[in-house]
């Protein structure tokens, strides 16, 4: 008999639901939803996983509890939200995404996994999937934007990632795809709304992100809090058990949401927690986060018969499972064992600055504003945002909330030891006060630039952090306004650094800064990632995953958008428009400019009749013509122009590099599978049709500024 079933077959009720149940330790012995003693529950094998406890003593204790001190000698899983790095923090998903390069997602994810199993964790809720298309949704900085492609290139990297090789190596830890699905486009940009999108775009949009995370072999995947058209995702028997477990194959485990299954009831789909712990289970949730259903509630579900034994067994086979292919039966203590070296720690937080520095998009750069020299005299660093280094971390800090974090004003001193620099806040993050703006004008006298760092405190993005007006809070444009007066006035240039987990409004920034960056929120390295592009000592490569709304009222606003009957034409008033704003947005998914200048030229596509290969190679000339080295990225995008079901302008499907030296030329290769030209057909079944496909390649989703070539699917 296996070890799995050795253990069942010996394994009471209560010890059953013990592992189908995680809950906070430090809420396990105070919180309002699971109460009492963990440690009491822990050693009665009542409790089999645990979250948000970190560090290799507290971890080790409790673990020594479960293996040493109970019956069955069970070890716990344990888990914590590494989303962007563990103590030391990488950018958010959502500026690591602006790197378009699955090396680095990789990478980043693999040296959080080592930091998070170093200090006893077995597992990760991450990486976060949900594809977003409206920036009022605050929970856009944990994922990869608006696109289903990126988003599914990213899943893999950070599966692989945070997995390694071997689930069992002490340096792995479970990833977790969440949040299972369509929790993106909740109603209005609203956290935790309902949803209600067509099939078809569930399907295509918001699906395939964990299609590409399953076949990864991530280990663990999280519904979404959230309804879809009534159906709460906890309990949507229909797409986790037929679709997830029978369709793709997913055979690991799901872990509910932090009290969804309690959750239920507020739903409206349950009557009591029994009801919503059956419905739950039924669905093939394996652990309950807690809400204590699955303890309190699956007895009553047993007896009342809305759940069997048989129901239960299979969802503990799954989370011994896991816990054997983690290895922690043959040692629970592998993670966690030894500390890592400082060498180490030091060459991870030198990554974090090199990624922090790619990350970083550069929306506008007029009159080669940037970068600036390092010879520079005199720089004013100004606003809130200036002198902050916790509000550096992002959403997701981990165990990094106490780690110093490197602010902009400290990374600028350290880059430019020989210029003299001032600082002055004018306003704070948030707030009606604007009586400090005097003293920051006063610091646009006598400076040759103005280094003004603005944006959103960090707390204003991530889950629970919508907002209907996602653009500079408090008096921080009032600021921006006088600064930029006051220092035209005197022909000092203005440089924005905007912080932000989300695309922002920012009309009056794009019009009147000098050069504006998005810096999104870059972590642990924040202040000299952005010294760094400041410089010139990297350049800038970080392509927005995102298009910016030029108002509120274009959301949402993606790339992959249909044409319509009635398509923009100007001068006829009867088409798809505003009639206060064009249609486009501020700036297109894909723009970052660089401190080089590329020209594109030369797209060469062989075959060029799909039909003939299951590859398709996609070939274009890039020539840096500009007067610095720098990375491009290249996009590759499809345009099906006709075909049963009318397909988005642009659908993204590949995309590359190159790295130029001032006056080289070289040549982008990118690879487009046949397969990719499937799309779902009218009865959402995958097909070709034969006919004309636009490849376009360029530098953004600014279609007019594609290279055009044509492939043909014949049948
Ligand atoms: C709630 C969030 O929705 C989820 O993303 C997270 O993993 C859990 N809390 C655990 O912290």
């Amino acid at each position: 008999m296996s070890r799995i079933e050795k253990l069942l077959s010996q394994m009471t009720l209560a010890e059953k639901l013990g592992q189908l149940t995680m809950t906070a330790s430090g809420y396990a012995v105070t919180g309002p939803i699971i109460a009492g003693d963990s440690t009491e529950s822990i050693k009665d094998g009542t409790i089999g996983n645990l979250l948000n406890i970190i560090g290799p003593g507290p971890t080790r204790e409790v673990q020594q509890i479960a293996v040493e001190q109970t019956r069955l000698g069970i070890p716990l899983l344990i888990g914590l939200d590494i989303i962007h790095g563990h103590r030391t923090l990488f950018p958010i998903p959502l500026a690591e995404a602006a790197l378009f390069d699955d090396a680095a997602w990789e990478l980043s994810a693999r040296e959080a996994a080592r930091e998070g199993a170093s200090d006893g964790l077995s597992m990760t809720f991450a990486p976060m999937l949900d594809v977003s298309r409206d920036p009022r949704w605050g929970r856009t900085a944990e994922g990869s934007g608006e696109d289903p492609y990126l988003t599914s290139r990213m899943a893999r990297a950070k599966v692989r990632g945070f997995q390694g090789s071997s689930l069992s190596s002490a340096d792995a830890i479970a990833a977790c795809a969440k949040h299972f699905c369509a929790y993106g486009p909740v109603t209005a940009g609203r956290e935790y709304a309902s949803v209600d999108i067509s099939e078809r775009t569930l399907h295509e949009v918001h699906l395939p992100p964990f299609v590409a995370a399953v076949a990864a072999g991530v280990a663990t995947i999280m519904p979404a809090f959230t309804d879809l058209a009534g159906i709460p995702m906890t309990a949507h028997k229909a797409l986790l058990r037929d679709y997830l477990r029978d369709q793709l194959g997913f055979d690991g485990v799901l872990v509910s949401d932090y009290n969804a299954i309690g959750e239920l009831m507020r739903h409206g789909v349950a009557a009591d927690l029994a009801d919503a712990a059956a419905l739950a289970l039924k669905a093939g949730v394996d652990i309950d986060m807690m809400a204590d259903g699955y303890r309190k509630g699956l007895p009553i579900a047993l007896e009342r018969g809305t759940v069997t034994m048989d129901d239960i067994d299979v969802c503990v086979r799954r989370v011994l499972k896991l816990k054997e292919d983690l290895g922690l039966f043959d040692d629970p203590y592998r993670r966690g064992a030894s500390a890592e070296a400082p060498e180490v720690l030091i060459e991870r937080r030198q990554l974090a600055r090199r990624i922090g520095a790619r990350a970083i998009t550069m929306l506008k750069n007029e009159r080669d504003t940037l970068p600036l020299s390092p010879t520079v005299k005199r720089l004013s660093v100004i606003g809130p945002l200036a002198d902050a280094g916790p509000e550096m971390r992002g959403c997701w800090w981990s165990a990094g909330e106490n780690e110093p974090h490197v602010g902009v004003l400290a990374g600028i001193r350290k880059g430019f030891p020989n210029t003299e620099i001032r600082h002055a806040p004018g306003t704070a993050i948030n707030s009606a006060d604007r009586s400090g703006i005097p003293a920051a004008l006063q610091l646009c006298n006598d400076t040759d630039a103005v280094l003004l760092c603005l944006g959103e405190a960090t707390a204003m993005s991530g889950e629970a952090a919508s907002r209907a007006y996602p653009e500079l809070p408090g008096q921080q444009l009032a600021l921006a306004e006088a600064v930029f007066e006051h220092a035209r006035e005197r022909g000092v240039p203005v440089i924005v650094v905007l912080f932000s987990g989300r695309p922002l409004v920012i009309p009056l920034l794009a019009e009147k800064a000098d050069a504006l960056l998005a810096a999104w929120f870059l972590g642990t390295e924040a202040g000299n990632a952005i010294s760094d592009v400041v410089s010139g000592i990297v350049s800038p490569s970080g392509r927005t995953p995102m298009s910016w709304p030029r108002a509120l009222g274009q959301v949402p606003i993606f790339f992959g958008q249909r044409n319509s009957g009635r398509p923009l034409s100007q001068g006829d008033s009867f088409t798809s428009r505003y009639l206060d704003v064009p249609n486009d947005p501020l700036y297109p998914f894909g723009h970052g400019l660089s401190y080089g200048s590329f020209v594109y030229d030369n797209l060469r596509i062989t075959p060029d009749n799909a039909s003939e290969a299951d590859v398709i190679t996609v070939r274009v000339d890039v020539g840096n013509h500009g007067r610095h080295g720098a990375e491009e990225t290249v996009f590759l995008f499809t345009h099906d122009k006709v075909a049963s079901v009318a397909r988005p302008l642009l659908e993204l499907k590949g995309y590359g590099k190159i790295s130029l030296q001032p006056g080289e030329t070289g040549t982008v290769e990118l690879l487009l599978p046949a397969s990719e030209l499937r799309f779902l057909g009218i009865d959402l079944k995958p097909v070709f049709e034969a006919g004309d496909i636009e490849i376009l390649v360029g530098a953004s989703a600014e279609r007019s500024r594609l290279l055009l070539g044509h492939l043909q699917l014949t049948d």
